[in-house]
């Protein structure tokens, strides 16, 4: 099933470095509803570059609770089709086909005091990061430590919209810039002499994957809970001149697997050469998902039972991989034996896991209590007859 997309219309676009452009996106009046988004959250587009139709995600580096038009940016990638396309070719007016918000690179609505809040972003890395600092300033009394990291200062992005959110909120952010030209690239002691409170603090990262690799070890070195160590990665997925022939799974697969989803267990027929997310939307669920294509995370989830195998990962690190994170767009069952997927509790992901550890809670109270009705019952007819 393609992703639904709907026209956008440019309606400011603002130079912000010599290599990055800033778009504002207008939503036309009838769509606000469906795309009413989450700080953090991206948009997929589908760019018509040099004749193909190319699919790309930007985050939104606006923040919903402020009431602010929705926004992007974009940097340039050398060499990139879709990020130099965007910067020479659109204009205010210009219209471009996004899909609905997705992504869980999210706040969890739950922490409001108290978490110290780490934000960690290097170059275009600082879109969802710049949402989610504005986000968490105007509702929470979180402190918040953010590190920013660019080759120099020219390619700072929202430098001027930072300061002043700093200089707005005195006392709340700790703002760290970290140029590359004065001091080379981050070291792991740059990390350790910024983080307090690893044990119960949050951290976002997003930017260049050996920056987040370098944080990511120094952060678990330091005793910050995996769970709590929350990663957006920027890549671009296979375009179909890019993609080699498909290939056709020959797997064993079980009859049905099952699916956690909001809180609830359901059992998903399995439709041979279809992906887990497209057999869950076969039956009418609409499991998370953005790109369709295993780029953008948004439809990530846990294998708890049984095995599957991924058509292709780029949205996933290797160690997500060994921990048993999938792609329902990506995946296929591996194994005729049982399988049990949870689309809620990816245990990184703490606004979904929190609900779905809460539905589960609840779906076993039911159960527990449907139980003890039927014993009860079954007491009282024996003593009445
Ligand atoms: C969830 C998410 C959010 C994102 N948010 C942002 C954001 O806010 N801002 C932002 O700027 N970016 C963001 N990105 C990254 C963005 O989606 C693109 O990946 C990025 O703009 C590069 O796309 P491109 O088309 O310009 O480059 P591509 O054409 O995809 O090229 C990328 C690299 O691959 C090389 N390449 C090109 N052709 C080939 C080939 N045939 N074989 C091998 N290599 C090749 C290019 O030289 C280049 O170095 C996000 C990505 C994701 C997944
Ligand atoms: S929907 Fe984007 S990775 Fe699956």
């Amino acid at each position: 099933m393609a992703v639904e997309l709907h026209a956008l219309t440019i309606s400011g676009v603002t130079r912000e470095t010599s290599d990055c452009s800033s778009f504002e996106l207008s939503v036309p009046t009838g769509l606000a509803a469906q795309f009413q988004y989450r700080a953090g959250q991206h948009l997929t587009f589908s760019l018509p570059c040099e004749g193909a139709e190319i699919s790309r995600c930007y985050s939104l580096s606006s923040c919903p609770e402020l009431d602010e038009p929705m926004e992007i940016a974009v940097k340039r990638v050398e060499g990139g089709r879709a990020s130099n396309w965007m910067n020479d070719r659109l204009r205010v007016g210009d219209s471009i086909r996004a899909s609905v918000p997705q992504g869980r690179f999210v706040l969890d609505p739950d922490t409001r005091s108290g978490r110290p809040l780490f934000l960690f972003a290097g170059g275009s890395g600082i879109t969802p990061i710049i949402s989610l600092l504005k986000s968490a300033l105007a509702t929470t009394k979180r402190p918040i430590s953010m590190l920013y990291a660019n080759r120099d200062r020219e390619s700072i992005i929202y430098g001027a919209q930072l300061d002043r959110l700093v200089a707005s909120h005195p006392g709340r952010v700790e703002l760290r810039h970290h140029l590359d030209c004065d001091r080379g690239h981050l070291r792991a002691s740059d990390v350790r002499a910024m983080i307090h409170d690893a044990d119960i603090a949050e951290f976002y990262l997003c930017g260049p994957e050996p920056f987040m690799e370098l944080i990511e070890r120094t952060l678990v070195a330091s005793g910050a809970h995996e769970e709590r160590i929350h990663i957006e990665r920027f890549v671009s997925p296979a375009d179909r001149e890019r993609k080699g022939e498909a290939e056709i799974e020959t797997f064993d697969a079980p009859e049905a697997f099952s699916l956690w989803l909001e809180g609830r267990s359901r059992t998903v027929p399995y439709i041979r050469g279809k992906t887990l997310l497209e057999c869950a939307q076969a039956v009418g669920l609409r499991p998370a998902h953005s790109c369709q294509s295993g780029f953008c995370g948004s439809c990530m989830a846990h294998v708890k039972t049984g095995k599957v195998h991924m058509r292709t990962h780029e949205a996933l690190s290797d160690k997500d991989v060994a921990r048993g994170v999938t792609l329902l767009c990506q995946s296929v069952p591996a194994a005729a034996e049982p399988l049990e997927v949870d689309g809620d509790s990816t245990s990184f992901r703490a606004a979904s896991a929190v609900r779905s550890s809460f539905g589960k809670r609840a779906s076993q109270l039911a159960a527990g209590a449907v139980f003890a009705f039927m014993v009860a019952g079954t007491l009282i007819l024996r003593l009445v007859h």
